[in-house]
Parts: C-alpha cells; sequence; structure tokens
C-alpha cells in the first residue's frame, strides 16, 4: 500500500474542505467479509504520531481504552473516562487521514440504558470526528447496539474476554474452556451482530470459537488472540512494537522498541555526563 497522499482539491456540499486522499468508510469496511474478501488490519493508536505512522498501513485505527494501561498506567480499563477518550480520540483523527477510527466506550458510558449509550457515543464522535465505537458485550447489549446503530452510530461490538468486565471475569484468562462459556459467546456474538454491527471484535477465545462466530455472523470479525480465519486481526501498537516485556500469549513482537529507547536513553546519558553531548552540530557558534 502507498504511504504517500495527494490533496483532492474538489470539493461538495458534504465535503465542503479540500481533503487528503478520501478516508475508507464504515460501509467499506462492512463489505470486507470473508475468506475471499482482503483482510482487515487494524491497530491502536492513542496519539497523533503514533497515528501518523500506523495511519498508511491500516483500514481502521482503535483508540482503545486500553489507553489506560498503556498511557496512563492504571491497572484496568476500568477507570477509563469519556473526557480522556474524547482527548486522545481527537488526537488520532488530526493523525489520520485513511483509517476508520474507531473509539471505544469507556466503562460506566453506556451499559445503564441505550439512551444513555447514546449520549456517550454522540459526545465522542462530536469531539472526535472518530466514525465508530466499540463497545464490550454480547446479547444484554444487543439492544444498545440496535438503538445506536439505528440512530446513525455505526457500532464495533466486543465479545470473548472483555476487560472492561475483568472483575467479573476475575482475570485476563482465555473464554470459551467450557461447552456452555463457548456457547454463550457464539450465542453473544450473533446477538451483536444480528442488532446491526458493522464489525465485532474476537478477544482471546478457544480458536474453534472464533471460526465458528467467523462463518456464523454477517458482518467481519476482527480478532485478537482469537484465528487467523478472523476477517481481520487487531493488536494493541504498543504490544506489537515490543514496549513491554511481559505480553499476552497472543501478542507476536514485531520491534524490541523497549530495548532500543533503553539503549537510545543510555547513549545519550553516557554523552551528557562524558560532556560530548551537545556536539558542534548541535550547538549555536558565536559569528566568526
Ligand atoms: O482497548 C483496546 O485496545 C481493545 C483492543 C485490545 C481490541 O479493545
Amino acid at each position: 500500500m502507498s504511504t504517500t497522499f495527494t490533496i483532492d482539491t474538489a470539493t461538495s456540499r458534504a465535503n465542503p474542505t479540500p481533503s487528503l486522499a478520501r478516508r475508507l468508510t464504515v460501509p467499506a469496511i462492512r463489505r470486507r467479509k470473508g475468506p475471499d474478501a482482503e483482510p482487515l488490519v487494524m491497530l491502536t493508536a492513542y496519539t497523533v504520531r503514533t497515528a501518523q505512522l500506523l495511519d498508511p498501513h491500516c483500514d481502521m485505527l482503535l483508540v482503545g481504552d486500553s489507553l489506560g494501561q498503556v498511557i496512563y498506567g492504571l491497572p484496568s480499563t476500568v477507570p477509563v473516562t469519556l473526557e480522556m477518550m474524547a482527548a486522545h480520540g481527537a488526537a488520532v483523527v488530526r493523525g489520520s487521514h485513511h483509517a476508520v477510527v474507531v473509539i471505544d466506550m469507556p466503562f460506566g458510558s453506556y451499559e445503564a440504558s441505550p439512551q444513555q449509550a447514546f449520549e456517550s457515543a454522540a459526545t465522542l464522535l462530536k469531539q472526535t470526528g472518530a466514525a465508530a465505537v466499540k463497545l464490550e458485550g454480547g446479547e444484554a447489549m444487543a439492544p444498545t447496539v440496535r438503538f445506536l446503530s439505528e440512530r446513525g452510530i455505526p457500532v464495533m461490538g466486543h465479545v470473548g474476554l472483555t476487560p472492561q468486565a475483568v472483575n467479573v471475569l476475575g482475570g485476563y484468562g482465555a473464554r470459551g474452556k467450557s461447552d456452555a462459556e463457548a456457547a454463550k459467546i457464539v450465542a453473544d456474538a450473533t446477538a451483536i451482530a444480528d442488532a446491526g454491527a458493522f464489525a465485532i471484535v474476537i478477544e482471546g477465545v478457544m480458536e474453534p470459537i472464533a471460526i465458528r462466530i467467523t462463518e456464523e455472523v454477517a458482518c467481519p470479525t476482527i480478532g485478537i488472540g482469537a484465528s487467523a480465519r478472523c476477517d481481520g486481526q487487531v493488536l494493541v501498537a504498543e504490544d506489537m512494537l515490543g514496549l513491554f516485556e511481559r505480553t499476552a500469549r497472543f501478542v507476536k513482537r514485531y520491534d524490541d522498541m523497549a530495548g532500543r529507547i533503553s539503549a537510545a536513553a543510555e547513549a545519550y546519558a553516557g554523552e551528557v555526563r562524558a560532556r560530548s553531548f551537545p556536539g558542534p552540530d548541535q550547538i549555536y557558534p558565536s559569528k566568526p
């Protein structure tokens, strides 16, 4: 995929501002379903610079509530607020031109009622310019998914291991080990898909569950710790970049950023202490 963008100077009433190459749309994502479709690529992004770097390579950027742990050092995603999501969502939209930006609804902002969910989702879309929201949960959230979808808010579902429910689940282990739990996860995904979700994240489940859901639901599935047979994949960018020493089994490290940042900081510290930084190229010498 090309990583350069051209300015599209044509305007219309629907798009009154000339913009960089046209962004993908939710309906275009929704059509990427099935073994013959090109797999969907999604990564998390929380900041403008990360968004700029990931955008050319991704179909979707997820402003995940995992930012609570990754950016803020919180113990889980439970304390994340709507304000945090809005601030980071706006930064990611500013840093991207190509990918559909999906923003997580934080815990407590949508579960009470479809009306509460609509107000929170509308706030996020208005304040950020993101195209869609993601929410966790299955059958119990289906009426909310329908309520939002029918009112102009595209919803991505999230089933299986749902981190916002850590206090109920008791940890972050893989889900669906018993037949009953596997059947419940399939029923959750089916309910969310039937309610109008345009895509569903399947996280941390036994692989046959992910394959079955992918075959049964009409919308694309996005796997994380699920199966290569899902319609797409997502990872937390900092995990796959190797920023953390310990990660879940399903993370593949494509870089060792922790090691490289540490080495760069060590080199800088050494030069400062040896008074070899700044060198001649980094100072403003007096005029001859
Ligand atoms: O918050 C997040 O980053 C997520 C992904 C792990 C799917 O929900």
